[in-house]
């Protein structure tokens, strides 16, 4: 793998993408397939949150009429005003999952979940119309200067005195997805973006129904690099490296357990310079899997995994033959890509004539690998 110039793999299915809306989803949209990628799973998180099958729709439609050259699979965004019979018009419209945000966690999460058993009649007719559950793992944070506080605010995520910060938030969150996978052991549940050991060690020992994502970023990030780079941060914060190296090893090591979901999170530059506060979220929508096979590297140079075990099948498997498993999609329609190490360098900037939003892309300015559809 270490001296391979030239990689050809079946083009990628991508489990986890922001695509916004507007001028930012028309900036956006047309990287997928740059990327490597010709199925996303798309995330809800629009302002205001997609919460109907009707909106779903259209969401959908505005996307392909950007790029139709991709296959969209979308979610609903979990909230109360979603009933059990909705899932089930939603499953009649071809939506794939409900995406679950704890309220308060991330971007655009305000109207997000307090409490999960508020939902159970909810999951109970996802499970029987075999729908995807689609978790942010995190705790919320504890309010705000807690630690100087007299008074402890009671978090309904953590009855325990621990105070919640975004290094535990996905730890804390674990018992929430074993007793979800206890009460519905057959719904098909994902644990997006896992960036702890722990996580990964807790949906190994999930039954079949559970499985993970992993992005492109976190193979690499640690603490240190998003501590002072905005470019760097997002939600759930990267962690140590033992955390970065367990996940290294969970892609090479997982036969199908974790599979590729990006977590491309576009922020409008303005958001991340210049703002009071930085919006979470990497965007790697244009690079995805070349950022993945440059992590990879680096973990066998530092001898976190073997580069034996850096085989095509575990490629295929972790961008593509895993996650359509899981999501019970077909082969995908897009063919073949051809990557070559090192033959492009991340532009600084995205922007597009006609638009005014600007994104910055993760490793800008460092060299990857160029794609060729
Ligand atoms: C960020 C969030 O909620 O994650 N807000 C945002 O992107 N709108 C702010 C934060 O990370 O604290
Ligand atoms: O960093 C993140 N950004 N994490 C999320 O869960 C949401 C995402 C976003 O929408 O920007
Ligand atoms: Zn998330
Ligand atoms: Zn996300």
């Amino acid at each position: 793998f270490l001296t391979v110039e030239e990689i050809e793999l079946p083009a990628a299915f991508d489990a986890h993408v922001h695509l916004r809306d507007g001028e930012m989803a028309q900036l956006v949209a047309p990287t997928i397939r740059k990327g490597g990628v010709d199925t996303v799973y798309v995330m809800p998180n629009l302002v205001p949150p997609i919460t109907t099958v009707q909106q779903c729709l259209d969401y959908k439609k505005r996307l392909q009429a950007i790029e139709p050259n991709v296959e969209y699979l979308m979610s609903l965004y979990l909230h109360e005003s979603i009933t059990p019979s909705e899932i089930q018009e939603a499953k009649k419209a071809g939506i794939t999952g409900v995406k679950s945000y704890p309220a308060g966690v991330t971007t655009n999460s305000s109207s997000g979940v307090l409490d999960y058993e508020t939902f159970y009649p909810v999951f109970a007719e996802m499970e029987a119309q075999d729908m995807v559950l689609n978790l942010h793992g995190e705790v919320p944070s504890s309010p705000a200067h807690a630690h100087i506080s007299t008074t402890t605010t009671k978090n309904p995520f953590s009855p325990s005195s621990t105070a919640i910060t975004i290094l535990n938030a996905e730890p804390a969150f674990l018992p929430t997805l074993l007793s979800l996978h206890k009460k519905f052991p057959k719904l098909r549940i994902i644990l997006e973006h896992c960036s702890t050991s722990a996580a990964l060690a807790t949906v190994l020992k999930c039954g079949p129904t559970v499985v993970g994502t992993i992005t492109a970023h976190h193979l690499s990030l640690i603490i240190d690099d998003w501590a002072g780079d905005p470019f760097c941060f997002c939600k759930p914060v990267a962690k140590t490296p033992e955390d970065r190296d367990a996940l290294l090893r969970a892609v090479v090591g997982s036969e199908g357990k974790f599979f590729l979901g990006t977590d491309s999170a576009p922020h409008p530059l303005g958001k991340k310079r210049g703002e009071d506060k930085v919006a979470a979220g990497v965007f790697t929508q244009p690079y995805a899997l070349g950022y993945v096979l440059d992590a990879l590297k680096t973990g066998v140079e530092r001898g976190v995994i073997k580069e034996e075990e850096v085989t095509k099948s575990v490629l295929e498997g972790f961008f593509s033959g895993w996650g359509r498993r899981f999501y019970g999609l077909g082969e995908g329609k897009g063919g073949n890509v051809v990557l070559r190490r090192g033959k492009e360098m991340v532009a600084d900037v995205l922007r597009k004539d006609g638009l005014a939003v600007e994104v910055v892309p993760f490793r800008r300015g460092e060299n990857t690998w160029s794609l060729q559809w």
